[in-house]
This record gives C-alpha cells, structure tokens and sequence, in this order.
C-alpha cells in the first residue's frame, strides 16, 4: 500500500507534461496532496502538525523510559511531522528512516534548525550584517548558512528574524535588521532569497521561516517575552511590511511568538495568521508556533487548559506545534468533540505537505543525508572566505578624531588591552549552536596573523569564561586586579586599541538588560587607559547599541565591529590599517543615555517639537533629544560631498530624486546613500523621516556619481487604519544624505 503510494507520488512528479513548468508541477504538488490527505486518518493528519525537539542520541538503542520514549513511540506511529535540533546526517537518516519505513504512509520528517547567521562557519550576527546595508552580501551570506546547513541533514531554517524594534535593551536585537521598516524589509528579502534559492529542491538550499509574527520585537521595557501593546498604525506599517516583504519572496514558513499582542497572544491571533497572512496576503506556506508557545496561552490567561490551547491555536490559524504536544495530544479530541472543525486540520496538514514536496523529500527523503558533502562543507575556506567578507561590510567606523584610523603596521608601538581582545567565542554571538567553541578568531589572532607586532594586557577580568547559551553572564564589578598592568602597558605605548563590549552570551534570546554602558569595570579601565595615554582606538564588540556617551566624548576613534562571526579578528585588523576601507551604517539608533529608550529616528512629531522659552515643549530636562549616533550612520577613511539634489516631478507615475555624491578624501571609499521623505500631512499622521531608498556606491578620490531614487506609490503610501494601502497627495519633504540626520533636504508636490 505504502509502495504503491510512493510509485504513485513519484511518477506524477516525474511524468508531469513540461517538466520545468512550475505551473504543471504546483498542480501535481496539489493532486498528490489531495490524495494522502485523502488516505490519512485524523490521527496521522495531527500528527503532521507536532514538531518534538530531538530527544535521544539517535545513533544509539531506543530510548528508555519518560517523554522519549514516547516521542519515540509517536514517531513510529506517523503522530510527528517535524523534528528541530537533530543534526549530523547518520541521526537524520535514522529518524527519516523510520518514519518513512515504519509508518502506515511514510510520510517524511522535516528537519529545522535555527541556522540564524551560518552552521559551523559564522557570519556576522544579522544586526551587524544589517550594518553593511548590502543586500547581495547579505544574500550571498544566507546562501552559505544553507550550503553548510544542509550538509547535515538540515532542511528548513528558523530565520530570518524580522521583527523590528527600537529598544535596545532587548537581548534579540541582536538577530533582526535593525529598527527600520523598509531596510528590514530588504533585508528580509535578500536573506529568504539567499536560504531557499531559486529552487527549494535542490539538497543546498533551505526553506525559510520570516519570525516572530508579530510584533515580538515590541516588547514593553525591552523584557524578554514581554507584552506589545502597540496601535494599528505602528502594526501595520513598522512591523507588518518585513514579513509582507518575506511572503512576496515566497518564504515557505513563517514562525509566531511567545508575546501578546494588544491583549492577544500571537500563537492564537486569527486576525494576525488568518485574516491578513493568509487571506490578505495569500501565503500559503505553513505556520510554525514558536517553542511551546501554544501551551503558553494558558499562563498567558487566554486559554484555560491544554486542551483548549490546542483549539484555539488551530483556529487562529498556528498549522504545527513546536513542542507543547498541544496538538498531538488533544486536537483529534477536539475535532470528535466538535470544537475544531476538521477543514481546518485539513487546511494546515495541505499547508505542512506542501512545503516537504517543495523540498523534494518525497522524491527522496534522504536527499539531504549526504554523509561526503557533510565532511567537505563544513567550515570549508569558500565559506570563511565568504563570512570574512560579510564582516569586513558589517564594520561602522563611529568616530575617527584627526584620522587617527587606519593604523600604520610599524613606526608605532601597538598595546592591546581587554579580556574580548583574547576572546575566541565571544565574535561568535549567542546563536551559534552548530559551531564549535573556540573557532572564532580573535583580535590578538587576527593581528598575529598579519604579523602585527602588539603588547597585550586583559586588565580586570570582566566575565565568567564558562558562560554558554542557557546560563546567565556573571560580571566581575570590584575585581581590579589586572588594571595597574594594563595601566602601565599604556603608558610606554604609542596607540592603544581597547576591546571592549559586551561577552557573546549577553545578547540573544532571554538576554535583555536594563542598562546599556559597557558592563563590568570596563569603563573604569578605559578611564584609567585615558589618564595616560589618549591616543586610544576603541574597538567595540557588542550584539546591541549601547549608550556609551563618556567614551564617545573623550576617545578619538571608535570602531563598531559587532559579533563579527568566525573571521571578526581577521576582518578587525584589516578595518584597522586600512587593508578595508569601512563602510558600514548603523541599522539602530545609539542613545545618549538609557533613558533616551525606545529612541528611533522615524518617530512622529508631538505638537511641540521645537524649544521655546519655557519648559513646556518636547524634551527632557536632564537630557538632549539627540541620538549618541543616529540610524543610518558611520564614517570612512574618505570623505564624500553631496551636491545638486534635484526632485522631477514631470513623470505621471514616479517622482525622480536625484544628488550627486563626490569622494572628496584621499582614498576609495563606499558610501551608502540614503534618502527619506516625510509626508508632511495625511490623515493618519505619518513620522518626521522615512527611509525610502538607499544605494552603495564606491568612489575613487576625486571621483563623483549622480545617484537618482524612483519613487512610486509603493513609496509614498502607507496603511491607514483600515489596513487599506493610500497615497495621499499634498507636499512631501525629502532628503538625500549620509545618514538619517545630514543630508540635502528638498519638497515637492504629489498631485
Ligand atoms: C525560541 C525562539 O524564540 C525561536 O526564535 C527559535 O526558533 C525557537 N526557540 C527554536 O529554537
């Protein structure tokens, strides 16, 4: 029966009429869909809907006792239709062999994984990439991650996160684009593009999952899993548009969250999955829960039991469950009950089996099982190559007092100072569970490696060494010793290069923090550093702005380099003496200080924006409005001059914008230039600034480009709050510049 199923399924695949037809082949998809939907019982239909974390060595005996064994007896009973963290091709094609040989239909497991910014080689955590404003790196970067990631047996990824946010305090900054809508919008593109492919069945590429949907990133206070209580304006039109953008470029998967969303949690908003996903915008891949997060509606006070969470997140249109057994456990009782009608069962097992025949795990279930491409792909030098790229693109230089930066490699006597300096896991971030420990390079590595003479100090140890993924980071706040060394070691040296940030562990989920300076005695030693010695290049690693406003004031030259990933050292002293000239822009506004937070440029205007005489306008009484570094900022080793902005209001359907951008340094340098535009008046009040376009250009020294932006309704529109798209005419403002604050300003009139 199982066989005939299988010879059935294949042959129509193959003897489908035009081969390359993508329409002939979806329908086929669908006839072979119609046709196991048909033949499965509502046992094997729920069971596709549970997804159970990797439970037991699968290389091993079967697993004894408590919830593996059960796990273990579900799988045999075709009651799992996808597994999470199970890597190594030996225990996929275990667990896939038995599902497909032992039960009834042999319906194939899909594997996912959070392949966040690569599997063994790292790139960049997705913030700093978001800093190179390059999308081709950015995609190129994706398409390694799954390269790798699929050598082990992967197939599906849970990425690209593309929640927005604007509170630094939230340890998960650290894994989206940034607090811009339209850049994280591309970037969300250029990364489902880069992961999945042109074509999801070839065994290199991996479906794609656009989470937290929605509006995790919104978290009140920057709490992990906290509340988001935001308007439908900022819904639609700051948090809707990147997973919109994902959908447009066919993302297979989308993932929920673990928040509430204006008094709903997500795993069980309908208006979220049903009404706008997959009505409105006709998805019609599948919908992941986050982990347990089904279950989670009953401590949220929304569903009273498991039992009812099961109902309510099918209802609302969550198709798999990540780990609550939510659904594998009462779903059929449901359904018998008549809580849950079955279509709706129906509609997600269509939705689950579509996305496996995409991947061509039906045609052959073991195709990602390649046990040679396993040992040849991981950490291969292709993929260093390619990270250190990435990295090198993902560099903001923030400050650069008298062209301190770049170095010279001798005439100077280098110190280098700092426990992150000597740090091999750190660059690493704290989503790198493929990776091994110790395979990032380091600072002191990357300077060896290109010969470098420098002295090194660590000064005060700042944090636990053995801090991983689930424990919390200690920080040392009293222990000095190591700072007089440190001292001493600046003294007698010509230039000083600080490493200093925060430890890998302190961003990344569950990693919110309330305060944004560097952590521990850092400060203390940079201050000391500084009373002896100010020529200091302060290298910064760091998963999240940070509000360093004394060492922005007092050192002459900052260098942002993020978590950089496998190759940070290597990239680091390259940006250093100049062998790269960086180009990177900051995705997220740095603050001034904490209290500045949620501090954004595209902010609306109050009706009183400007000073006045007395106390009673928009602003605080200990403290600038200004960023420490606005969005879209970061400097070069060139200088670049932006003239003759010119607006073309001639064309019926576009508004051309047009400056020209001249590289007036000594060296080659790339500038990314952004425009934004306001809509000065519109029934639903729209922000001061928006980013609409941006372009990477490189320049030689004395060499100039016209850079022109087309803008069309696509642009100049927005949701109001009937989810309706509209451009309103009237006067728009507009600039061309070189970061959300400087540029060339200019107004025209929409008809
Ligand atoms: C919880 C995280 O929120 C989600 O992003 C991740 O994909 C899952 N855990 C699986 O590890």
């Amino acid at each position: 029966m199982k066989a005939n199923l299988y010879y059935l399924l294949i042959i129509s695949l193959y003897f489908a009429p035009f081969n390359n037809c993508v329409m002939a082949q979806e329908k086929s998809i669908e006839k072979n869909i119609d046709s196991l939907l048909q033949q499965m019982t509502l046992e094997e239909k729920v069971g596709q809907m549970n997804q159970y974390n990797g439970f037991w060595d699968v290389t091993g005996p079967a697993p004894q006792g408590g919830n593996a064994e059960i796990k273990y007896e579900h799988l045999k009973k075709g009651l799992v239709g996808s597994m999470l963290n199970v890597v190594g091709t030996e225990e996929v094609r275990k667990l896939q062999k038995l599902v497909v040989e032992e039960t009834r239909l042999g319906i194939p497991l899909i594997f996912g994984y959070d392949v966040i910014h690569g599997y063994k080689t790292l790139a960049p955590i997705p913030l700093a990439e978001a800093a190179s404003w390059d999308m081709e790196a950015i995609e190129n970067s994706a398409k390694i991650a799954a390269q790798e990631a699929s050598a082990v047996g992967l197939n599906w990824t849970f990425a690209p996160m593309v929640d927005i946010s604007r509170d630094p305090r939230w340890g998960r900054v650290m894994e989206g684009g940034g607090e811009d809508t339209y850049l994280g919008a591309e970037i969300a593109k250029a990364r489902v593009k880069g992961f999945q492919g042109d074509d999801l069945s070839k065994p290199n590429t991996l479906a794609a999952c656009a989470k937290h949907f929605a509006a995790y990133g919104f978290a009140e206070a920057g709490k992990e899993y906290n509340t988001a209580d935001i308007g439908t304006s900022t819904l639609y039109n700051a948090v809707l548009p990147p997973f919109k953008a994902a959908v447009d470029a066919d993302v297979k998967t989308l993932m929920n969250g673990f928040n509430i969303l204006n008094g709903i949690p997500v795993t069980g908003n309908k208006m979220l999955q049903r009404d706008i996903l997959k009505e409105k915008w006709g998805f019609d891949g599948f919908v992941i829960s986050d982990w347990s997060s089904v279950g989670e509606m009953v401590p949220h006070g929304f569903a009273e039991d498991l039992k009812h969470a099961a109902e309510l997140g099918v209802k609302a249109g969550s198709d798999m469950d990540m780990e609550s057994s939510a659904y594998v456990l009462h779903l059929v009782e449901n359904v018998k009950e008549g809580k849950v009608d079955e279509s709706l069962i129906d509609d997600a097992v269509r939705r689950i089996l579509r996305v496996k025949f995409e991947l061509g795990l039906f045609e052959d279930p073991y195709k990602y099982c390649n046990e040679e491409r396993e040992k040849e792909e991981l950490y291969h030098e292709d993929h260093q190559a390619a990270v250190l790229d990435m990295a090198l693109k993902s560099i903001v230089l923030l400050k650069n007092d008298d062209n301190l930066l770049p170095l010279k490699k001798d005439q100077q006597k280098i110190a280098v100072i700092g426990q992150l300096a000597n740090d091999n896991n750190s660059s690493l971030g704290s989503w790198r569970l493929g990776s091994d420990n110790n395979t990032g390079v380091s600072v002191l590595e990357g300077l060896k490696n290109q010969s470098i003479n420098f002295s090194y100090e660590q000064g005060p140890r700042i944090f636990n060494e053995e801090a991983n993924f689930l424990n919390e980071v200690k920080v040392n706040e009293t222990d000095t010793s190591g700072m007089q060394e440190a001292v001493a070691l600046a003294k007698e040296s010509d230039v000083v290069l600080m490493v200093l940030g925060e430890h890998g562990f302190q961003s990344g989920e569950g990693r919110s923090r309330t305060q944004l300076d560097l952590p521990g005695l850092q400060l203390d030693l940079l201050k000391a550093v500084h009373e002896v010695n100010k020529n200091i290049v302060m290298i910064l690693m760091n998963g999240r702005p940070l509000a360093i406003h004394w060492e922005a004031e007092n050192i002459p030259a900052i260098l942002e380099t993020w978590q950089l990933g496998s190759q940070a050292g290597n990239a680091i002293t390259e940006a250093l003496f100049g062998d790269y000239n960086p180009s990177g822009k900051l995705p997220m506004t740095f603050p001034r200080s904490v209290g500045q937070v949620p501090i954004y440029y595209n902010h609306f205007s109050t009706g009183r924006p400007d000073p006045e005489s007395t106390v009673f306008w928009t602003h605080y009484g200990d403290e600038k409005n200004e960023p420490l570094f606005p969005f879209g900022y970061g400097l070069s080793y060139t200088t670049f001059k932006y003239t003759d902005l010119e607006i073309d209001t001639n064309n019926q359907n576009s508004i051309e914008v047009s400056a020209t951008i001249q590289n007036t340094g000594k060296v080659t340098g790339k500038e990314v230039v952004q425009l934004y535009i306001h809509d000065k008046v519109a029934s639903v009040v729209r922000p001061v600034k928006e980013l609409k376009g941006f372009q990477k250009i490189s320049l030689a020294p004395g060499a100039s480009q016209k850079v022109t932006f087309i803008l069309t309704d696509k642009e100049l529109g927005f949701y109001n709050h009937d989810y309706e798209f509209v451009v309103e005419p009237g006067t728009f403002g507009v600039m061309v510049g070189t970061n959300s604050q400087e540029g060339l300003t200019g107004t025209f009139v929409l008809n």
